[in-house]
C-alpha cells in the first residue's frame, strides 16, 4: 500500500499554520493540527477536510507545558513525516522590560518550548532514519533591536538551535528547515502599518515552505528575498552607530 505522507502543525490555529496545513493537504498529505484551542483547531480541521478530502486530526498542546511533551508525541497516531512549528508570541516589549513573567512567557513560547519539543521529535526521527523539522523563526532574531529584543533574542535562540540540529543531521535523511518570513499579514501583526512590498500573505509563506520542503529543498528561507538583502545591511551597521538609531 502506498505510504501517505503526514504533516504536523504545532500552532494549527495560527494564520501561517492554517495556510501551510491547507497547502500540504492539497498535495495529498494527512494532516495533524496541534494547539491549545481545540475548538478553533477542530473548525480548521473540518474546513481543510471539506476542501481537500484529507484526513485531519487535532490534539491539545500548550508549548509552555514542557512536562506534557512526551505524552503529546506518544499520543499521535503516527510519527509524522514532517513537523512545522509556527507557535510564537510577539508579546509587549515595554511590558517585558519590567515584567519578568511576561518576558519569560515570550522566551519560553518562542524558544524553550519549541526547542525541547523539537529535541523529542529529533530523537524519534533519528530512530526512524527520516523526517523533516521546520521552524518558523524571524528576521528579528538576526539583530537585537530596542523595539522587540526579548522576542528577537528568543527567535535568535530558535534559529541557532535549528542550525545546530541541521548540522547534527547533515549527512542523514533528516532535514531541518528554518523559515524567516519578514512581515506577514496575520493576527500577530493586526493593526500595524506594514510596508506592502515587504509584507507577505500567509498563503505566500505556505507556498514558500512547501517549495523548500517538496519542490526545491532548501535549509534556510526568507519568504520575500528582499529580506535577505535588508538583513545583510542591518547586520553590517557597526554597533556604536546601531545603538543610536531606531530601526
Ligand atoms: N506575522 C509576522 O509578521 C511574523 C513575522 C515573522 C515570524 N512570525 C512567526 O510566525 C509564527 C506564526 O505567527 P502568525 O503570524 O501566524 O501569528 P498568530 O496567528 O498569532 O500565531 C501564533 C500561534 O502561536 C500559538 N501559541 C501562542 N502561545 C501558545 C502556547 N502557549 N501554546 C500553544 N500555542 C501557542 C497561537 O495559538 P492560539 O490560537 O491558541 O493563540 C497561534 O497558533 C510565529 O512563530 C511568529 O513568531 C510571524
Amino acid at each position: 500500500m502506498e505510504h501517505i505522507k503526514s504533516f504536523l502543525v504545532l500552532g494549527g490555529s495560527s494564520d501561517i499554520g492554517r495556510a501551510t496545513a491547507l497547502r500540504f493537504a492539497v498535495a495529498g498529505q494527512r494532516i495533524f493540527l496541534a494547539g491549545r484551542d481545540l475548538v478553533a483547531l477542530q473548525r480548521e480541521a473540518d474546513d481543510i477536510a471539506a476542501r481537500t478530502g484529507a484526513k485531519v486530526s487535532v490534539s491539545v498542546l500548550d508549548i509552555l507545558d514542557t512536562g506534557s511533551f512526551e505524552t503529546f508525541v506518544n499520543g499521535l497516531s503516527d510519527l509524522p513525516d514532517t513537523i512545522l512549528c509556527v507557535i510564537g508570541l510577539l508579546g509587549d516589549q515595554s511590558k517585558a522590560e519590567t515584567d519578568l513573567v511576561h518576558a519569560r512567557e515570550i522566551i519560553c513560547t518562542n524558544f524553550e518550548g519549541p526547542a525541547l519539543l523539537f529535541s523529542i521529535f529529533a530523537e524519534r526521527f533519528a530512530q526512524r532514519g527520516t523526517g523533516t523539522i521546520i521552524g518558523v523563526s524571524s528576521v528579528a532574531g538576526e539583530r537585537g533591536r530596542a523595539a522587540n529584543y526579548v522576542y528577537g533574542a528568543s527567535k535568535a535562540g530558535l534559529t541557532a538551535f535549528l542550525s545546530g540540529l541541521r548540522s547534527r543531521f547533515g549527512k542523514s535523511k533528516i532535514r531541518v528547515v528554518t523559515v524567516k518570513p519578514g512581515f506577514v499579514r496575520t493576527r500577530m501583526t493586526r493593526g500595524m502599518s506594514l510596508p506592502r512590498l515587504l509584507t507577505a500573505e500567509p498563503e505566500q509563506v505556505a507556498q514558500a515552505i512547501f517549495n523548500a520542503v517538496i519542490v526545491r529543498p532548501r535549509d534556510v528561507i526568507y519568504v520575500k528575498p528582499i529580506w535577505a538583502f535588508i538583513m545583510t545591511v542591518i547586520k553590517a551597521i557597526p554597533e556604536p552607530i546601531f545603538k543610536l538609531v531606531r530601526i
